[in-house]
């Protein structure tokens, strides 16, 4: 029996679905570049793997140019049951290709995702993305918007309810289960972002960016919510953020990406204990922590001719 070699395998692909031109650009250079990533197990740990990325590949094609920009080159990662991981890179590194890649709303050309073993290939229930942009259901009220995508799943209603009601008082919204979006404030509509995306009790809880979109004050409250939500609810999460403190206060792990196309720089662990308060962001050990991160980003970013 022969193997492929990875470049075979890709170039098949692309030849396979019509566009192989694609192979001329950035995604034939990267597949020639180097060897595979190594698998990263940095730190050992007890817990099963919920999420294994590896050697992941994932290009955008023009279709007009032929040309592929490639914006995640070969990246292996695991996630640990009931981890905190985050990505942090310059804009447009590859954090979000990365993110939705593992959502399945991106299709990867190389390696594999797997969730409990099984691979990913499109979007399904055992992920939940939140993104920076709260996607609420205009039209429907906050308990419908939270018992809406458990009741496709299959729930009865009441059982729906009931979860919902759960999770509104978990994120600390009793009262407003019958306001519509547009009568709640920008981070309480994210709070119901949150909810709905516990609600479905995902494998893996997938964050993009999920503060940016507020104001400094509602940003630092939507931390501490999420570090405390987190705790009680031990979900292994993998969140994408440009905002260095929230990836060093929030996480176990976090990730750095290279600028794009994006490969790991460096995988560090926070070595805060749990429960966390946000209050250790005035701590030495914290700044010293977020500035070995940034120096790192922004070495990359100079070598890679600026941010
Ligand atoms: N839908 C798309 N089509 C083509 N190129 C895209 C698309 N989405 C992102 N890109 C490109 O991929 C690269 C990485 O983008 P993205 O993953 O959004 O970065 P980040 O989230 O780190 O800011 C960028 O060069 C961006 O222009
Ligand atoms: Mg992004």
């Amino acid at each position: 029996m022969t193997v492929d070699a990875p470049e075979t395998t890709t170039l098949q692909r692309f030849v396979q679905s019509g566009v192989a031109t694609a192979v001329m650009g950035e995604l034939d250079n990267v597949m020639k570049s180097h060897n595979e990533a190594n698998q990263t197990v940095k730190y050992p740990d007890n817990r099963p793997v919920k999420l294994s990325i590896k050697n992941l590949v994932v290009g955008y094609l023009d279709h007009q140019s032929g040309q592929t920009t490639v914006a995640v080159d070969k990246v292996s990662l695991d996630v640990r049951e009931g981890e905190f991981v985050s990505i942090v890179g310059l804009s447009g590194c590859g954090k979000s290709t990365f993110l939705n890649a593992i959502a399945g709303l991106v299709k990867h050309q190389y390696g594999e995702i797997k969730v409990n073993d099984r691979l990913v290939n499109g979007p399904g229930k055992d992920r939940a993305v939140v993104f920076q942009k709260a996607s609420l259901f205009p039209w429907k009220k906050v308990g419908r918007n939270i018992t809406y995508g458990l009741e496709l799943s299959g729930m009865k209603p009441a059982e729906a309810r009931e979860k919902a009601s759960y999770f509104v008082n978990l994120i600390r919204l009793t009262g407003f289960e019958h306001h519509y979006p547009h009568q709640l404030s920008g981070g309480m509509q994210q709070r119901v972002n949150l909810a709905r995306a516990l609600a479905c009790d995902p494998e893996v809880l997938l964050l993009d960016e999920p503060f940016a979109a507020l104001d400094a004050i509602t940003r630092e409250l939507m931390q501490n919510e999420l570090l405390e939500l987190c705790e009680k609810v031990g979900k292994t999460v993998v969140m994408v953020t440009h905002q260095i403190d929230e990836a060093v206060l929030l996480s176990d792990r976090v990730i750095i990406f290279s600028a794009r196309p994006a490969n790991i720089l460096d995988d560090i662990r926070v070595p805060f204990s749990r429960p966390r308060k946000g209050l250790i962001k005035d701590s030495e050990e914290f700044r010293s922590l977020m500035s070995h991160v940034w120096k790192i980003i922004e070495g990359n970013a100079n070598i890679g001719g600026g941010i």
